[in-house]
């Protein structure tokens, strides 16, 4: 805020109260000449205006409310650019990244001041943080079927993970589903607490200026008919014959990294089961733009801890399927 909204905040909150506070004073005296409880001679359908006094509990009130938003103001942050004498904060304000974040958590409390959100997490941290380590400790199959373990990887699932891969975990359109067997970085323990940990991004190039509008088409063609679509025959072998510039990454039988053994994250395309669509229109998009999922790494913002719990709630989604 400029310092002239500041000001401006400032006096007319400050004239507001002054006004409301003078409003009071002022209904409290008898300006009439009738007596307390006495008529003042006005009389509508047969019910009389009477003098009274504003009830003395209300009037209390009043002043408490009035009190309270004084004290409120001097020590909360609501007057302009004042911050109020406890330098109280709702969060770390203009904070755009962890390492600013963890900075100015530091600065927070090496000045004593009072950052709520952060008390919070220390306290939470406090009370559940051996809960965490022991399960820790486990190891992740075992975890998988440790029915408490997996109650709290699904709440902890349900907070971080379900607007992206659904609350059913099954995914959607670029959010792969962590459900089934078709997994693109691999879907034992080990390489799912990696993707956890470290976060992926996948990075498919377009490939229209290496191919052109009837390479796309033949190429289209070509991975349908991997996943036993009808597709022009012709056309499919077409695309075959290219097939080996997209065999770095998904194999050149098409079955994908985690069968070609390679980090790269791409697709089976064999199994008809599509992250991005399996329309002819969905794949000629994905050939034409190239595709780039990104998901987010965990370790800084959940810890190891929490992460391993989760590893063992992602891998017991899978399992006996
Ligand atoms: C912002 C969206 C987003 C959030 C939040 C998110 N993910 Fe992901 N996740 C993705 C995307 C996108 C991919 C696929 C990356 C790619 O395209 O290669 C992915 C991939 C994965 C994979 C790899 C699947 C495979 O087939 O190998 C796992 C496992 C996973 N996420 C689990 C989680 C868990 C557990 C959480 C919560 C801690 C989570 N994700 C939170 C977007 C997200
Ligand atoms: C550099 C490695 C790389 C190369 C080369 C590559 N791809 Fe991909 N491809 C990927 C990755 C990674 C994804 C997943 C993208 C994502 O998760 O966002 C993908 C996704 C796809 C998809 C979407 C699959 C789905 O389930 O929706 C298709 C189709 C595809 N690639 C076909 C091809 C074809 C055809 C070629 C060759 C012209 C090719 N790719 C070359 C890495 C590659």
């Amino acid at each position: 805020m400029t310092s002239f909204w500041s000001i401006w905040v400032i006096v007319l909150t400050v004239a507001c109260l002054a006004l409301i506070f003078g409003l009071l004073l002022w209904n409290l005296k008898n300006y009439t000449g009738v007596k307390e409880g006495e008529s003042c001679g006005h009389e509508f359908d047969g019910i009389e205006e009477l003098n009274n006094p504003l009830p003395k509990w209300w009037t209390y009130l009043f002043f408490a409310t009035f009190v309270w938003s004084v004290y409120y103001l001097a020590m909360y942050p609501g007057l302009g650019n004042f911050q109020g004498f406890l330098k109280w904060t709702s969060s770390n304000q203009g904070v755009t990244s962890m390492e600013e974040s963890k900075k100015a958590i530091e600065e927070a409390k090496a000045n004593g001041e009072w950052v709520q959100l952060d008390q919070e997490y220390v306290a939470a941290d406090e009370r559940f943080g051996p809960i965490f380590q022991a399960f820790a400790k486990q190891d992740i199959e075992t975890l998988a079927t440790n029915e408490e373990a997996l109650e709290i990887g699904q709440r902890l699932y349900a907070q971080n993970c379900s607007q992206c891969h659904g609350s059913d975990a099954r995914g959607g359109m670029g959010f792969p589903n962590l459900t089934d067997n078709d997994w693109l970085y691999g879907g034992n323990p080990d390489q799912i607490k990696a993707t956890l940990l470290h976060g992926r991004v996948a990075a498919m190039p377009g490939w229209e200026s290496a191919l052109g509008e009837q390479g796309i088409k033949e190429m289209t063609a070509y991975v349908l008919s991997l996943s036993g679509r009808k597709v022009n025959a012709k056309d499919a072998q077409a695309g075959q014959a290219k097939f080996a510039m997209c065999a770095a990454c998904h194999g050149m039988d098409g079955k994908g990294s985690v069968a070609n053994n390679n980090p790269f994250g791409a697709p089976n395309l064999t199994d008809n089961i599509w992250l991005y669509g399996g329309s002819q229109r969905a794949v000629e998009e994905t050939l034409i733009n190239g595709r780039a999922g990104v998901m987010p790494a965990w370790k800084d913002i959940l810890g190891e801890d929490k992460v391993h719990l989760l590893t063992a709630y992602v891998y017991s989604l899978s399992q006996n399927k």
